[in-house]
C-alpha cells in the first residue's frame, strides 16, 4: 500500500510541561500519524531551526526552516499546521498552492473572518481537504451525549449552553460542539457583550476576560455562553438542554461525572459511564488524526472539515461584531475583521497590560 507522506509546520519546543503558551501540538499530531500504518512522516519545517531540530531527533523526518521549501521538494500527502492562529491561512494557502491532498491545521482558523473564509475558499477550489483540530468531536463523554440526545432520552432539542475561559482561543471548541449537538447548522444570528479590561493575548491574539453570547438556529434551538468569571453562571463545559431533560458534560460541581442525565421529574442525576474520558481525551487528537486520514483513504469529507470549522468561527466573530454593532447581527456575517482587535485598536477598548 503506498503511505500517504505526512509533513509539519510548526513544531514547537517540548516542553516539560505544557505552557498556556507553547503546547507543541504538532508532537501530538505526530503521535497520531505514527500510529496509522499508511502514514510516513517525512518531514518538518520551523523558522526557528532548533524546534524543527529536536522534533525530527524523535521522529526521524527531514528538516527545513522554510515551509515553502519543504513544499517544493517533499511532495508531501498530508501536511499538519501546528503554528500561531494569524499565520494559519497563508500557511494554508500556501500547502494547497503546493498541491497537497490534505491539510489538517490548529484551531483557531485564524484570526479574522475574512482569512476564515478565504482559507476554505481557496481549499474547496482546488479540491483540497482542509480540516481543524477540534478534536472533541472524537471524545467519549461529547459522542455519548450526542447518542443520548438523538435517542430522545431528554426530548426535543432545546438550548445548547458552554461556560468557558473565553470565546476565541477554547471557545472555538465549544462552539463547534455545540452546533455538532445541533445537527451542523450554520446559526441565524447572535448578540453579545464583553468586558476587557487586562491584556489576554493568547497564541499572540486578543480574548476577552468575560463575555456573555446568545444565539439562534434557524431550526429554534438557542445557544448560551459565559466565559471567564462568568463560566460558572453556566457551571459546565457544555449543558444541553431538552423538552424533557438536561444533558450535563463536565459539570464543575466537585466530583461530577464527564458525563450525567437528568430528565425533569425524575429527580436524580445519571451518570454515564465515559471509560476514564474527561473534556480533554485521553486519545483525542490520535482519533482526529485517524479521521481526517481515514477520510482522505475513503474519498469522505471528515467532520473536522472547514465548513463545520467555519460555523463556529462564524458564531465567534459574530459575538465580537455585537459587541462592535452594540446589537444583535443577523447572519451571515459580512465583515472581513476581526471586530475585537478593530476595537482595540482604536482604542475604544482599552485593554491594560496583565500586571
Ligand atoms: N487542539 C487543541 O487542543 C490545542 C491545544 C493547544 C494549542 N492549540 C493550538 O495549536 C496552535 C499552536 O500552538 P502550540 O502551543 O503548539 O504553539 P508552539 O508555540 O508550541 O509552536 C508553534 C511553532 O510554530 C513555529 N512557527 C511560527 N511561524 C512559523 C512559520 N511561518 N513556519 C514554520 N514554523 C513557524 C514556531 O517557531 C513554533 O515552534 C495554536 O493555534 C493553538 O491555539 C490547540
Amino acid at each position: 500500500m503506498p503511505k500517504f507522506r505526512v509533513g509539519f509546520i510548526g513544531t514547537g519546543r517540548k516542553p516539560e510541561r505544557p505552557s498556556r503558551l507553547g503546547f507543541a501540538m504538532a508532537y501530538a499530531h505526530a503521535e497520531g500519524y505514527q500510529q496509522l500504518p499508511d502514514c510516513e512522516l517525512v518531514a518538518c519545517a520551523d523558522i526557528v531551526e532548533e524546534n524543527a531540530r529536536a522534533f525530527a531527533s524523535v521522529y526521524n523526518t527531514k528538516v527545513y526552516t522554510s515551509h515553502r521549501e519543504m513544499l517544493e521538494k517533499e511532495q508531501l500527502d498530508i501536511v499538519s499546521i501546528s503554528t500561531w492562529p494569524m499565520t494559519h491561512a497563508a500557511l494554508v494557502i500556501d500547502c494547497a498552492k503546493a498541491g497537497v491532498k490534505a491539510i489538517h491545521c490548529e484551531k483557531p482558523m485564524d484570526y479574522t473572518w475574512g482569512a476564515a473564509r478565504l482559507m476554505a475558499q481557496e481549499c474547496e477550489r482546488r479540491g483540497v481537504r482542509l480540516t481543524f483540530n477540534h478534536q472533541r468531536r472524537f471524545g467519549k463523554p461529547f459522542r455519548m451525549a450526542k447518542q443520548l440526545l438523538d435517542e430522545g432520552v431528554i426530548g426535543k432539542l432545546v438550548r445548547v449552553e458552554f461556560g468557558a475561559g473565553n470565546l476565541y482561543d477554547y471557545g472555538t471548541h465549544n462552539f463547534d460542539m455545540c452546533n455538532y449537538f445541533n445537527g451542523e447548522s450554520p446559526a441565524e444570528w447572535v448578540m453579545a457583550q464583553i468586558d476587557y479590561h487586562t491584556e489576554n493575548l493568547i497564541f499572540g491574539t486578543h480574548n476577552e476576560n468575560q463575555a456573555y453570547a446568545l444565539w439562534k438556529y434557524p431550526n429554534g434551538v438557542w445557544g448560551v455562553a459565559s466565559t471567564g468569571a462568568g463560566a460558572w453562571l453556566i457551571g459546565a463545559h457544555h449543558r444541553i438542554i431538552g423538552s424533557d431533560g438536561i444533558i450535563e458534560l463536565g459539570s464543575m460541581e466537585p466530583g461530577a461525572p464527564a458525563l450525567r442525565y437528568r430528565r425533569f421529574g425524575k429527580g436524580e442525576w445519571e451518570t454515564v459511564d465515559c471509560g476514564g474520558e474527561d473534556m480533554h481525551g485521553p486519545g483525542y487528537i490520535e482519533r482526529a488524526i485517524a479521521d481526517i486520514v481515514a477520510a482522505l483513504r475513503e474519498g469522505r469529507e471528515s467532520e473536522l472539515c472547514a465548513r463545520n470549522a467555519l460555523n463556529a468561527t462564524e458564531i465567534i466573530f459574530a459575538c465580537y461584531e455585537s459587541v462592535r454593532r452594540r446589537g444583535r447581527v443577523d447572519l451571515p456575517l459580512t465583515i472581513a475583521d476581526n471586530p475585537l482587535v478593530d476595537l482595540v485598536e482604536r482604542g475604544e477598548i482599552k485593554p491594560q497590560p496583565e500586571r
